[in-house]
């Protein structure tokens, strides 16, 4: 199966939310084709849960795609963790880094769509969209943020460490449009997958990259803590398992967020 998809690429100096933007088109129904769409800078950048997503100019790589899928949102759970894979080995390939190597830097996945640096963010991804007639395809805007060098400012503002890319290659190797180029690549094979099928293929890679699988963890939800137990990664739909005193608790991916216990 040819994995290749002729991207429409555009590449702006500023937008408020490159996600934004491309779900005010679909919205509008004026998506045709798959399109990438790169910001050197945003102004208004979202994440997941209502936050923001705050980056520096030059110091992060800020783009979304929207692709038309022809199966319906119920048959593409676990894509978003695919697309961590995905980022994962554009990083290797536009770094020249292998895989093995930036899993010994502490490259990983921390449940359901963060990429880490040991215990710091790198990326992250935001995925809108759905489909608007029962007739029509399913176009997911699929945002993503990756912070390239370190920002003292941003993480003053943040409150807290995060990671770079730089951490892993030297900053003057990595040129960012390349980087885009062989996520882009990535992200193609991931969505051609999921057209034929789901995240079952890739259940055991993801826990391989799974920073915090078996260890004790806590799931909350608007800041209020669900359950706590061992975290076993994901199942063949790219649920999240808990184990609990009450069992194996199956977390589906929405409104939660992960964390380690304290
Ligand atoms: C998160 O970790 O909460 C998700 C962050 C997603 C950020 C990216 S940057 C490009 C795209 N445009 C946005 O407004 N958000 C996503």
């Amino acid at each position: 199966m040819d994995m290749t998809i002729n991207w429409i690429l555009e590449r702006v100096d500023e937008s408020p939310s490159t996600n934004e933007d491309l779900m005010a088109r679909w919205r509008s129904g004026l998506l045709w084709e798959p399109v990438a769409r790169l910001a050197l800078r945003q102004t208004a950048g979202r994440g997941r849960m209502g936050r923001h997503w705050l980056s520096s100019p030059q110091k992060a790589l800020t783009f979304s795609i929207a692709y038309p899928f022809k199966k319906g949102i119920q048959d593409l759970s676990g894509l978003s963790l695919a697309c961590g894979l995905a980022v994962i080995k554009g990083i290797s390939s536009a770094t020249q880094i292998s895989l093995d190597e930036l899993r010994q830097k502490g490259l990983g996945l921390k449940w359901p769509n963060d990429i880490l640096i040991s215990h710091k963010k790198l990326a992250g991804m935001l995925i809108e969209g759905g489909q608007l007639k029962s007739d029509e395809a399913t176009w997911l805007v699929i945002g993503i943020g990756i912070n390239l060098s370190d920002s003292a400012s941003l993480e003053h503002e943040i409150g807290r460490a995060i990671a770079s890319l730089s951490e892993l290659a030297p900053e003057n190797t990595l040129n960012s449009d390349m980087l885009w180029l062989e996520i882009l690549k990535e992200l193609a094979i991931v969505m051609t997958n999921f057209e034929t099928a789901g995240f079952e293929k890739y259940q055991s890679e993801w826990n391989a990259w799974d920073l915090y699988q078996n260890k004790i963890c806590q799931i909350h939800q608007q800041d209020q803590l669900q359950l706590e137990g061992l975290e076993k990664g994901v199942d063949e739909s790219g649920c999240l398992l808990i184990e609990t005193s009450q069992g194996v608790q199956k977390i589906i991916s929405g409104d939660v967020s992960l964390r380690v216990a304290s």
